[in-house]
């Protein structure tokens, strides 16, 4: 997993808890040390999917309130990294519709192709009629999370909507498949 998510998740965690929280949080998840995550490097996923599970316990959160905090804090620390994002894309709907590539302009810096493919091959998305199709496949199972940026995007950019879960790699499909419907005000 591209850095940028730990560094993200340390960040939340020295903001909530301080630097005693971020030792405890690395011992639970088998961390003697906690990196300095880099965002333009890649890092085990397990290592990512362990600090996230640590921090839900740690703090008391489940998963839904885990991913509503984190959403949060990694949409305002995107902004800020990568304001262009968010300025090209003007809408929510044209700002989820690029996420995939998002991700692939993220993975591009990275020096293994086969990481790169790994980051690219995890989303699609495909246009039906005024909705977004959305397919996610990764063995992180980080659905949870997609929803939670979801909404947060839906927030940052004033608008309305929601996304309906179509399949799901929870409960045994082979990819995740969203439906996403999105509203500007005024629509
Ligand atoms: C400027 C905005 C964004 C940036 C900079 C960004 C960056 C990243 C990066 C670097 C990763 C790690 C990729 C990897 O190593 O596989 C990631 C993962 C992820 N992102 Fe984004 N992202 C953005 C927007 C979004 C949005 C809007 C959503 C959902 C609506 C989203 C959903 C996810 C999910 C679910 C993962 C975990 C994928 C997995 O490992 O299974 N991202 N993002």
């Amino acid at each position: 997993m591209i850095g940028f998510i730990q560094k993200v998740l340390v960040d939340i965690i020295r903001t909530e808890g301080g630097e005693e929280a971020l030792v405890a949080i690395g011992r639970k998840a088998g961390l003697d040390e906690v990196p300095d995550y880099r965002i333009d490097r890649d890092y085990p996923d397990d290592e990512c999917l362990r600090l996230l599970q640590a921090t839900g316990e740690y703090f008391g959160l489940d998963e839904d309130a885990l991913y509503r905090l984190y959403a949060d804090h990694f949409i305002r620390e995107s902004r800020q990294l990568f304001p262009m994002f968010y300025q090209m894309a003007g809408s929510a709907r044209a700002f989820l519709e690029r996420q995939p590539r998002i991700h692939t302009v993220l993975a591009s810096g990275l020096r293994n192709e086969e990481s790169r493919e790994r980051v690219r091959d995890k989303f699609e998305i495909d246009q039906q009629g005024d909705d977004l199709l959305v397919t996610y496949r990764s063995p992180n199972r980080l659905c949870g999370l997609y929803e939670a940026l979801f909404n947060r995007v839906l927030q940052e950019f004033g608008e309305t909507g929601f996304m309906k879960i179509l399949d799901c790699q929870k409960r045994g499909a082979e990819a995740c498949r969203f439906c996403l419907k999105v509203e500007a005000p005024g629509e």
